[in-house]
């Protein structure tokens, strides 16, 4: 190359290397291009300083200084473009579809509002309505008026939770039977579920809150025929058809009583651990509404007969689903809980 040759070499390389340059979008093609320009070993620029030592001395030197030129040129060039690049921003998050989807949680109602609000939903398809009643109760409704005669072991401090001398957390859903027959005269038929209080040890069957419903029917010409038809349909309809049987019991404030037992569900009436080995499961207490009850409440008991239940749903949950701990449905565990959403 001759001189001329070399210097229009060296102007036009810094003319295309600045596009080239200002081409580059990104830090890959600006590391390319500086290899392609001004690269030791194969660079454009090195190529002319290859050609230098041919030409003569002084036309070198002239030489030398027009590829210095272009050098310096071309590596400012590339310096400012890479101090641009850094503070533009930066280009977009790489996706990687391979990656699992992030879980989405959707709520769902607890097991044991579950089966309150579908035997509520039986009964109120018989004509029943849902009624309610404090927690904190006094001694006479969750005792006195139901019959309980006074010193009756239940009252003891052992088994009630007393937050004063009269006051206590109730026992069970029957106060509200006494509430309602004051406040409505008969016919009455009221659903009540609602949270009792007990001072058991929190153990695989028991819990010292749980939830109860109680069921009160009271109108002339009420008799035991009516409370057992009403709960076997209520048995057949919420465990489809399983087999029940009635057993004579006891209650203060029922005369006669019942317990209703359906078959375990767990094992189909063969005997496990669920049903204690017996096939059968209690799911309610029962009985014709004693007397001294409706009149305490105010209620001509000549005229008037009633019968009433009172029913656990976290028991009735536990049955109906085989679920073999009581605690698993006050412990809000997720992965449980999950297993019976709907
Ligand atoms: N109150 C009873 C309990 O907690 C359950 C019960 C039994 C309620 C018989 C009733 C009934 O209304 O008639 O153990």
């Amino acid at each position: 190359m001759t001189l001329d040759e070399l210097v229009e070499a060296a102007r036009s390389l810094a003319r295309e290397g600045r596009d080239l340059i200002a081409r580059a979008s990104s830090g890959d093609e600006l590391a390319t291009a500086r290899t392609t320009l001004v690269g030791r070993k194969s660079g454009r620029l090195t190529e002319l300083m290859k050609a230098l030592p041919a030409l003569a001395p002084d036309a070198r030197r002239e030489a030398g200084a027009a590829v210095n030129r272009a050098k310096e040129a071309l590596e400012a060039a590339l310096d400012a473009r890479e101090a641009e690049l850094r503070h533009t921003a930066p280009a977009e998050p790489r996706l990687d579809l391979t990656m699992p989807a992030r879980r989405t949680w959707r709520g769902a109602v607890h097991p044991v509002t579950r089966v309150i609000d579908e035997i509520r939903d039986i009964f109120r398809e018989l004509g029943f309505t849902v009624a309610v009643g404090p927690e904190a109760e006094t001694e006479w409704y969750n005792f006195g008026a139901l019959n309980f005669p006074v010193d009756h072991p239940a009252m003891d401090m052992h088994d009630t939770l007393y937050l004063s001398d009269d006051t206590l957390l109730r026992t069970h859903t029957s106060p509200v039977q006494v509430r309602t027959l004051q406040s409505y005269p008969p016919p009455v038929r009221v659903i009540v579920p609602g949270n009792v209080y007990r001072r058991d040890f929190f153990d695989p069957s028991h819990a010292p809150m749980f939830s109860q419903i109680e069921g009160l029917a009271v109108d002339e010409g009420i008799g035991f025929v009516d409370l057992k038809a009403t709960l076997v349909n209520f048995a057949n309809r919420f465990f489809g058809r399983r087999p029940t049987r009635f057993r004579p019991s006891y209650f203060p404030f029922t005369e006669p009583s019942a317990e209703l037992d359906v078959q375990c569900g767990v094992c189909g009436g063969s005997g496990c651990p669920t049903c204690k080995q017996t096939g059968w499961v209690e799911i309610l207490g029962s009985g014709m509404v004693h007397p001294a009850v409706l009149e305490a409440c105010g209620v001509d008991s000549e005229r008037y007969t009633g019968w009433a239940f009172g029913m656990g749903p976290a028991r009735v949950a536990l049955s109906r689903w085989g679920i073999p701990d009581i605690r698993l449905l006050y412990d809000s565990d997720v992965r449980f809980l999950e297993q019976l959403a709907q």
